[in-house]
């Protein structure tokens, strides 16, 4: 894993057919967390950047192969480790029958990680429009976007300066359907003291 500050690492794969990385990170020191396991086929890098790592808990955004699809995988090699999902997250890991010990996490609520504190922001992600949750810490000022803010192109290694604002009002119709609650959620994440933006794709944003 690259260490992105002290309490932020990341792993990542690319593929070249669609000119994308996939960002998986693990933060925090006494508790720590895993944003996302990729896809099923990221499982065994994934796993190798982790060894010898503590994995306390697996936040997962929304559910989609390159957020969860390893899920059973880590899993079976931290199988103490808590998931944290939303609503409509959960119901598909269940459904899924994937075995998973998840927690229900909502919009608004922040949770006390170790030496971390997320909170929970909604976001339609879904098929359906339905709800997944965005996360932003708040000892540290890092927001973990998910979909939202990525870039495409080969960029490992790579910081990017940017500019929240900019960065917020970019969230465009293609993201975010629905008029009124892309309007809500620009409006809520505008209200974020933000640092560094750590998106599921792309490189990572200081802003
Ligand atoms: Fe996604
Ligand atoms: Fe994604």
């Amino acid at each position: 894993m690259t260490q992105i500050t002290p309490h932020l690492w990341r792993h990542t794969t690319y593929n070249q057919y669609i000119d994308l990385t996939f960002n998986q990170y693990l933060a925090g020191v006494s508790e720590p967390v895993l944003i996302h396991t990729g896809a099923e086929s990221d499982a065994p890098s994934l796993l190798k950047a982790l060894e010898g790592r503590k994995v306390s808990s697996i936040f997962v955004s929304h559910f989609e192969s390159d957020e969860c699809g390893a899920l059973s995988t880590v899993l079976s090699i931290y199988p103490a480790a808590k998931v944290i999902a939303g609503e409509v997250t959960a119901r598909q890991i269940t459904g899924f029958g994937i075995k998973a010990d998840v927690t229900i996490a909502r919009d608004g609520e922040v949770l006390t990680l170790g030496d971390l504190e997320l909170e929970m922001i909604a976001y339609p992600s879904e098929m359906h429009l339905w709800d997944g949750l965005l996360a932003y810490e708040r000892k540290n000022k890092i927001f973990f976007s998910s979909d939202l803010m990525i870039r495409y192109g080969h960029s490992e290694e790579e910081r990017h300066k940017s500019n929240w604002k900019v960065e917020v009002e970019a969230i465009s119709p293609i993201q975010v359907a629905d008029e009124a609650r892309r309007g809500a959620l620009k409006e809520r994440l505008l209200a974020l003291s933000v640092d560094l933006v750590a998106p599921g794709h792309g490189p990572i944003l200081n802003v």
